[in-house]
């Protein structure tokens, strides 16, 4: 089946002179300490970078090379790299501070993000209440109460259950942990992505011991703090060799999208949930913003269509490679080079041919069990 794409942004502005505004998100030190910090923790693993030949070959490109977030802290997402290491933050502050008044820490989420910061405050037993919308699954409610959060569940979406998060915050003296950013709150949302970075630092660390450079990233984004944290790393890496960089959303909350044509944030009302839950956020972290207006070389949509027949095709082991549990939105970017091979005038605009050197990333295993196994079986 030829996958079609629901709208494309080329990015004029793409400009390496002006995007070192991503030089700014991080200040001096924060990545190399969230990675020190992180990888002491006793369940820390590298997650394996997996090459996809017969995908390459079928999509007649010359490599893909794929991160596996399946494995990473038994959380089985890369979300768990932000929310607890926040959460450990917030300690650390507060200790510094002298303050020693009774914590509760609180979020809203679409599933992942709330199972981290769930599972940082089991860790330290420290209360936590996670909001859900009504869209989020009860599989994924019933790992959130597993890891002894209290989970609200609210009516709408998920821009609803940050509202319900910052009222609730509010009124009862709670520390929000968002992984999303606004005016006025930015200090832990830098945090969070600070910790995303590990994860470019293991892929930098994994390519060069394969002495391969990518042409082609590509990055999922719901509010694009994952996106913008690793756009601004691999800037301060690679520079002005920066590969392009693709940035993919569902059609169903596209939020970035909607902003680049705009120039300017954008709010999208979500109306319908995506398969790829992860991704259904109305509205652009802040802080990624300037970091995707300016790094994203190609903004693109697409539908739901290919989402189980990727998850199915990661399943199955091809040639050497293992069978490989990804989630929904980890047919994110299996989906979104098939869709600029499938229609040449994508293709020829980011450049993607039979040189092209593809890294893309896995960024959940079923992190939603039941609904994993009712897709791949
Ligand atoms: C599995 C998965 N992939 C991608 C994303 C998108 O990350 P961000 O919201 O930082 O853009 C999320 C966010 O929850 C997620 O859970």
């Amino acid at each position: 089946m030829k996958y079609s794409y629901t709208n494309y942004y080329k990015n004029p502005k793409q400009d390496n002179a002006m995007f070192q505004v991503a030089e700014s998100l991080f200040p001096e030190g924060m990545c190399e300490t969230a990675f020190e910090k992180i990888t002491s923790w006793p369940d820390y693993k590298q997650t394996d970078l997996i090459e996809l030949d017969d995908f390459a070959k079928e999509m007649g490109v010359a490599k893909i090379y794929y991160k596996d977030e399946s494995t990473r802290l038994n959380l089985g997402a890369f979300k768990a790299l932000g929310g607890a290491y926040a959460v450990q933050h917030v300690l650390e502050q507060r200790e510094l501070n002298g303050d020693d008044s009774p914590l509760t820490v609180c979020t809203a989420t679409d599933g992942n993000h709330g199972r981290s910061v769930s599972w940082g405050a089991q860790q330290k037993n420290i209360p936590c209440h996670i909001f859900i919308h009504a869209g989020v699954s009860e599989g994924r409610a019933k790992i959130l109460a597993a890891n002894g959060a209290t989970v609200h569940r609210i009516d709408g979406n998920y821009d609803d259950s940050i509202a319900a998060c910052i009222k609730m915050a509010e009124e009862n003296g709670w520390q929000i942990v968002s992984d999303t950013s606004w005016e006025g709150y930015n200090e832990i949302p830098t945090q969070i992505m600070a910790g995303y970075t590990v994860l470019a630092a293991e892929e930098i660390e994994q390519l060069e011991a394969l002495n391969v450079m990518p042409t082609h990233i590509i990055l999922p984004a719901g509010c694009g703090g994952m996106a913008g944290a690793l756009i601004a790393y691999y800037w301060k890496h690679w520079r002005e060799d920066l590969p392009q960089i693709i940035v993919m959303e569902s059609d169903m909350s596209d939020c970035v999208l909607e902003s680049m044509q705009r120039d300017k944030i954008h709010l999208v009302d979500i109306v319908d949930e995506t398969l790829m839950a992860g991704l259904s956020c109305g509205e652009v972290s802040e802080l990624a913003w300037p970091i995707l207006r300016y790094g994203a070389s190609h903004v693109i949509t697409v539908g739901d269509e290919g989402v189980k027949e990727m998850m199915r095709y990661l399943a199955k082991s091809e040639g050497n490679r293992p069978n490989i549990e990804g989630g929904e939105c980890s047919a994110s970017g299996l989906i979104t080079l098939k869709t600029f091979v499938d229609n040449p005038e994508l293709a020829e605009s980011a450049n993607i041919n039979e040189n092209s050197v593809i890294l893309m990333l896995g960024t959940e295993g079923a992190t939603d069990p039941e609904l994993y196994k009712e897709i791949v079986g």
